[in-house]
């Protein structure tokens, strides 16, 4: 045995060797997460005497990062010869053009790159390694050694800037935050029902008319009745504005992608010329949201207009993207125009959608022969795709499948991951958002390939983008919430390789990443020390799991509706119907928010369920146990995993029972967000296998309703069942004029709740 004296010699050496780095040094914690790095021993003194030497090619990004370190650290580069260096030099060799190489000695940092985008990102790499707060004159940065270079070419966020304007120092803002995750480009919904937002000289109505709203919608739009705040509002980005944006993301290696929707989303700019419209019907700048059948009507006057507009926005915009939307156009008004019905005859075309083509065709046609190719979203697929047109597939991933075996580029925007309006928590106390449920984790698991893209195919994906439409979103801080942090997830997601990501260690970097945004003033949502919970069924034996995202801190808990105060060490004995109530906390002091769940043991927990039909994969967290474990799903998110989501289809469920029981109701609700293309049924039927053999029929009704939730309740009189089949409808297609017209409507369904 050894002596204790001698472990006590070893932990003094061990402590003695940490000592060259000391406790200045910052933990590497890199996100996006560099492809290689390996980390040295010792440290490279950041002072007053260091000599900064740098390529011509890459002399921006050295200017940049000394005035970052001026700014923030108060150290001036030494004029004079010294053997302490950082230099940044060009390498032909380095194939990625956003590759680079940061080596960090003790006498030397050595920035290396093709041009200046690698040199760019090797320095968002090297700040990540600075400390956050430091006053001191001599800095210490880890030795380390860094090989990296993105995985995918796109990486984008967008922001909607038409439901909300927000300034430009704020816009500067958002593209400063995505340069320091590496994102390369910023997607600028520039134009929309509720507010056209860029100066075009020719059409001076689109700034005196266009860009303002006489009020705004006040709540949620599927509170009824509508309540408006009677205050008139808007703005626009002058051209000079636009131009100081454009030069500024170039300074953070960004490309903007400028959008101007067409032929929907459009009813501001009919709101100034309504001769662009079918019916030149005078109309308003709309004050609420959702989806309008004000589209621009395919007359040449319309199209000398989007061109007039093309001409000034490709003056503005030297990036080789132009997005035309394409999104949710109603063809309600072109199926009434008679200019409309002619051109389909002339054109030989299909139908309305077949229209949308032509439009989409002609407009493409335009852009390209001013330089730039189109991007739109995933409807630019119905009636067939522009020839060179890229498509960012919203609706789920099928746009992009589609899209890249028809050999077009496709950028992945699906809402199931990459809309940032969703909610992120299922908090009841989260600030007012659209709906759905996007956790952070949920963004961090994100594939960008289809799986049904083949090796080949799978070379159209760019990429991926995270959406920030701003229906919900007033205030910068808002946005700023819901952006912050699952554009830092996204940002590993396509920077990253797949096989280094890893949730637990991507938190904990999250949380030094966290004090860089607190400094820099940014209004992230903080939801890592928020418990979550899981009912485990083992054999009939309920247990209740609980965890933390982060698990730096212990978990408190009851289940007597007191406040958390018992320590969780093991799963929770669920033998009756109980509330648990659970907190992260550090010492006394409480993190995050309070956790709630309500668990009631109905008859169904614990039986065994079937469903003839999978989820859809974005909408099956709890599996199909989730409809029978005693807990109901979030009022306002159906993407949680109670909710489970099935696209277009009839289901049947069949739960069976152990033994015979006796029933008395079965309940269950829908969720019924039309808005998301959620539709409750119009019919379900039951089915009951008495103890006997016998079995009971019966389909009923549901009443169509423009409640957010449809409840259904069954009273049955007494019966003893062994099994219980539910058949839930499609609702079926959606009808037009509405959101998602024309497809089949999605079904969620919450427990099956059995007494
Ligand atoms: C979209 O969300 N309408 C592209
Ligand atoms: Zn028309």
């Amino acid at each position: 045995m050894k002596h204790p004296y001698y472990i006590l010699f070893l932990i003094a050496l061990l402590f003695l060797s940490c000592k060259e780095q000391s406790s200045q040094v910052e933990e590497i914690a890199i996100i996006p997460k560099p492809l290689y790095q390996k980390i040295e021993k010792g440290v490279f003194i950041l002072d007053g005497n260091i000599q900064l030497i740098s390529t011509e090619k890459l002399n921006e990004v050295s200017n940049y990062f000394e005035a970052h370190v001026r700014e923030s650290y108060q150290l001036e580069f030494s004029k004079n010869e010294s053997d302490k260096k950082i230099i940044f030099k060009s390498d032909e060799n380095i194939q990625n053009e956003e590759g680079y190489k940061l080596t960090i000695n003790k006498n030397l940092i050595e920035v290396i790159s093709k041009n200046s985008k690698g040199a760019f990102y090797a320095v968002q790499s090297l700040f990540q390694l600075l400390p956050i707060n430091s006053d001191s004159k001599s800095i210490e940065i880890p030795c380390i050694e860094i090989k990296d270079q993105p995985q995918f070419k796109y990486r984008g966020m967008h922001l909607d800037v038409g439901r909300h304007f927000f300034s430009v120092d704020f816009i500067k803002k958002y593209i400063d935050l995505m340069s320091r995750l590496k994102m390369n480009t910023f997607h600028w919904h520039l134009t929309e029902d509720q507010g056209w937002r860029i100066e075009i000289k020719k059409y001076p109505k689109l700034q005196e008319v266009a860009a303002f709203r006489n009020e705004t919608l006040i709540g949620h739009y599927s509170d009824q009745p509508h309540q408006f705040d009677g205050k008139r509002y808007g703005g626009f980005y002058t051209q000079k504005q636009i131009k100081e944006v454009v030069a500024y993301a170039s300074t953070r290696q960004i490309t903007i992608i400028p959008e101007i929707e067409m032929p929907g989303h459009s009813q501001a700019a009919i709101a100034a010329y309504p001769e662009l419209g079918c019916t030149g019907e005078q109309v308003e700048v709309a004050t609420k949201w959702g989806v309008f059948e004000e589209v621009y009507c395919p007359k040449e006057n319309t199209f000398k207009f989007l061109e007039d507009v093309i001409d000034e926005v490709v003056a503005l915009f030297p990036g080789k993207y132009i997005h035309i939307g394409g999104d949710e156009a109603p063809k309600t008004n072109w199926k009434k125009c008679d200019h409309c019905q002619k051109l389909i005859k002339k054109e030989n075309l299909k139908d309305e959608h077949g229209l949308q083509s032509y439009f989409i065709a002609r407009m493409e046609k335009y852009i390209n022969s001013k330089g730039k190719q189109i991007i739109g979203w995933d409807e630019i697929l119905e009636g067939g795709l522009a020839p060179n047109a890229t498509v960012m597939s919203w609706r789920g991933t099928n746009g992009a499948v589609q899209a890249a075996k028809e050999g077009h580029d496709v950028i992945l925007t699906p809402g199931s991951h990459c809309y940032f309006d969703h909610y992120q928590s299922d908090n009841e106390n989260e600030p007012l958002a659209i709906g759905g449920f996007l956790p952070l984790e949920k963004v961090y698991s994100f594939n960008p390939i289809p799986e049904e893209l083949n090796k080949e195919e799978s070379k159209y994906v760019l990429g991926a983008q995270g959406n920030v439409w701003t229906e919900y979103m007033s205030n910068k801080k808002q946005v700023e919430y819901m952006a912050f942090p699952r554009m830092i997830a996204l940002s590993e997601v396509i920077w990253s390789s797949a096989e280094s990501r890893d949730y637990n260690d991507f938190i904990k970097r999250l949380e030094f990443y966290q004090k860089r945004l607190d400094k820099l003033d940014v209004n992230y949502a903080n939801h890592i020390y928020e418990v979550k919970g899981e009912l485990v069924n083992s054999d009939g034996i309920l247990s209740y799991k609980l965890s933390a995202t982060s698990d730096t801190y212990s978990i408190y808990y009851s289940t007597d509706d007191t406040e958390p105060s018992k320590l969780y060490s093991n799963p929770i004995d669920v033998t009756s119907s109980m509330t648990i109530k659970a907190v992260v906390k550090d010492g006394n002091k409480i993190l995050g928010n309070t956790f709630e769940e309500e668990i009631s043991l109905h008859k169904g927990v614990g039986a065994k369920i079937s469903i003839d039909k999978e989820p859809h994969p974005a909408y099956n967290a709890g599996g199909k146990e989730a409809l029978i474990n005693g807990i109901s799903g979030n009022n306002k998110r159906y993407g949680d995993k109670e909710w489970l989501g099935f696209s277009g289809e009839d289901i049947e469920i069949t739960i069976e029972f152990k033994n015979p029981t006796e029933i008395s109701s079965i309940s269950t609700r829908f969720y019924n967000g039309n808005g998301q293309w959620i539709y409750a049924p119009k019919e379900i039927g039951f089915s009951m296998k008495l103890e006997d053999g016998k079995t009971i029929n019966d389909i009923r009704t549901i009443k169509k309703s423009n409640n957010l939730l449809v409840e259904y309740f069954y009273p049955i009189e007494s019966i003893s069942v062994t099994e219980i089949s539910i058949v839930v409808k499609n609702y079926g297609i959606i009808e037009d004029g509405k959101q998602g017209a024309g497809h089949k409507a999605w079904t969620f369904i919450d427990e099956i709740i059995i007494e």
